[in-house]
């Protein structure tokens, strides 16, 4: 059994995230600069953490074993796209300060998450080499200072 080193790092981004996404929900209603501040924190920490999952890691991982299915990666991207399309309308009705809603988003969010974290991250770790693996956590470092 290899280490759990990407999954135990991704899983910690992505409770950030949520803390993130909880601080935008708690300034609901409230302060417009805190809440537009929270806005922004959180994108920015969603986009660097997508970033380097299409950049570093979905790209990272291309077994040619017919037997196994890792087609995922341009489904899991084309959530991201949907992610950030759901947060570009999010920011607009924000600009407009117009009333919004976070459920959808949650709700996508903690779907796209829950899966990474049960049938991609667990499977990379196990099954990348050691070289690859430490390229990986050295990428996923660095959007983490
Ligand atoms: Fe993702
Ligand atoms: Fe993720």
């Amino acid at each position: 059994m290899k280490s759990t080193e990407i999954l135990d790092l991704m899983v910690k981004d992505h409770s950030l995230l949520m803390q993130y996404l909880k601080d935008v929900e708690n300034n609901i209603g409230h302060d417009f600069g805190f809440l537009s501040n929270s806005f922004n924190t959180f994108q920015w920490n969603l986009e660097k953490h997508f970033f380097v999952e299409e950049k570093a890691i979905f790209t990272s991982y291309n077994p040619d074993e017919p037997d196994k299915k890792y087609d995922y990666f341009s489904d899991l991207m084309d959530q991201h796209t949907e992610i950030l399309t759901l947060i570009g309308s999010l920011r607009k009705k924000l600009q407009k300060r117009e009333p919004f809603d976070l459920n959808e988003l949650k709700k996508l969010l903690v779907k796209h998450k829950t899966f990474e974290e049960k049938n991609v991250y667990p499977v990379l770790d196990q099954e990348i080499d050691d070289c690859t693996k430490r390229d990986i956590i050295d990428r996923i470092k660095e959007i983490r200072l």
